[in-house]
């Protein structure tokens, strides 16, 4: 090896970045992908572009946009807003612990945080982009790009690629991380009082009548909320409700003939709700999304793919009533069987709805005073 080399090894070393070593109490070690890893320079970089509005069609559009720290990196609307104010389909999860879904967007269609940050700027109706030229000819005539670029990545202004633009911004995605809420500090520090009597009560319907956990995943040492895995909890189905092989067949025609996934779900309300279906083909899947973590949840309004929920109080009705807002609204005939009415008790769930907002971490706590 040449010194030149060895050196800029020892320099990758030195400025690696510690978050993944020492995740916050509750979390688990951040997966770092093999090609991308993670350096204080390549984060910065990352936050940067990440809060750049220059790359969107109207120049006031970000990621930071519809994904804003204050608001805990969500835009607390039903469906997001992109360049020129045009509605998408779908509500912003935030990107929080984004770091450790094992596929993104509700209906996983994207494998990793690089390839999900490639679509919004071409997105029609978030970046409004028809390519990632433009973009990439703003960072390539910006001097301070150009520097950061070269020092993180080594490339001459026209040797930068979307690629690299990705990288970067999926490493400052993976120092996005919030665990120690209430919650962490009872269950995994030890501390007996951080949770309220309601609370802890609460986290018994949680794992017990209530049954959330068999998809709001908690583990001895660690909780992520999430199987991972795709569910349909009746949530948005009477949008397409009796049409559901004609939308379904539709989508098909429209993907052979080349449509792009990200672009259609995002534009068209009736193959948003299609779910899963759009990603494997596999008819029992529509209407199915994924499991979204609960971190942060009270803090992280409306929910549900549609953000058709304005409250955790109308979460708790909505599972109560077996996934609907009524017990008179029709069944989706593709719910999933962990989906019944649980008969909880005024009491329960109160005491539930207390658990859901005892995980808030510390850094937005400020949101759920305010709200
Ligand atoms: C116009 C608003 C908007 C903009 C701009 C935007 N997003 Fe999103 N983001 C959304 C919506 C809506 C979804 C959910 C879409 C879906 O699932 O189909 C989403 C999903 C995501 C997810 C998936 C989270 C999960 O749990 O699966 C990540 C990560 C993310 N966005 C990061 C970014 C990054 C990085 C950028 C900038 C390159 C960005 N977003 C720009 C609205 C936006
Ligand atoms: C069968 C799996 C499953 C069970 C059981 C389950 N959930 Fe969910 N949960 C999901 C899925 C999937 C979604 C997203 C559905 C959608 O948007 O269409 C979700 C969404 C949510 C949301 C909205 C989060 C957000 O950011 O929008 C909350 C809050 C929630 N669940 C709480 C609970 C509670 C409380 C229970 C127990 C009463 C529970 N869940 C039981 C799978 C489940």
């Amino acid at each position: 090896m040449s010194t030149m080399r060895t050196l800029a090894v020892v320099v990758a070393l030195a400025t690696a970045v510690p978050t993944a070593a020492e995740p916050p109490l509750g979390l688990p070690p951040v997966p770092i992908p093999a090609d991308n890893p993670q350096t204080e320079a390549k984060v910065a970089l990352g936050d940067r572009l990440f809060h750049d509005k220059r790359f969107s069609a109207d120049g006031k559009v970000a990621c930071s946009t519809c994904h804003d720290r204050e608001k805990a990196f969500t835009d607390h609307k039903p469906v997001s807003q992109g360049f020129r104010n045009l509605r998408g389909t779908r509500n912003a999860p935030t990107v929080v612990n984004a770091a450790y879904m094992k596929t993104l967007f509700w209906d996983g269609r994207e494998p990793d945080l690089e390839g999900q940050a490639r679509q919004p700027f071409i997105n029609p109706v978030e970046g409004g982009l028809p390519d990632h030229e433009p973009m990439l000819d703003v960072i390539r005539k910006d001097p301070d790009y150009v520097k950061a670029f070269k020092a993180v990545f080594g490339v001459e202004p026209g040797e930068i690629t979307i690629d690299h633009v990705v990288k970067a911004i999926a490493a400052f995605e993976r120092t996005i991380l919030s665990g120690n809420s209430p919650f962490d500090r009872w269950r995994y520090g030890g501390e007996e009082e951080a949770l309220t009597e309601a609370q802890k009560r609460g986290f018994e319907v949680f794992v017990g009548k209530g049954r959330c956990v068999s998809c709001h995943v908690i583990e001895q040492t660690q909780a992520l909320f999430t199987d991972n895995k795709f569910h349909n909890i009746g949530v948005g189905f009477k949008k397409i409700r009796g049409r559901e092989f004609e939308v379904a067949r539709e989508f098909i025609r429209a993907k052979r003939r080349g449509a792009d996934v990200d672009k259609t779900v995002l534009t068209k309300p009736e193959a948003s709700e299609l779910g899963r279906f759009a990603v494997t083909e596999d008819i029992t899947q529509v209407g199915a999304f994924k499991t979204p973590t609960l971190r942060n949840v009270a803090v992280t309004f409306p929910y549900m793919h549609d953000g058709s929920l304005e409250s955790l109080e109308d979460v708790v009705d909505f599972y109560n009533n077996g996934g609907r807002l009524r017990e008179d609204d029709p069944v989706s005939p593709f719910l999933s069987g962990g989906i019944r009415p649980l008969d909880l008790s005024d009491q329960e769930k109160k005491d539930l709805v207390a658990f859901l907002e005892a995980l808030t971490s510390p850094e937005y706590d400020r949101i759920a005073e305010n709200r």
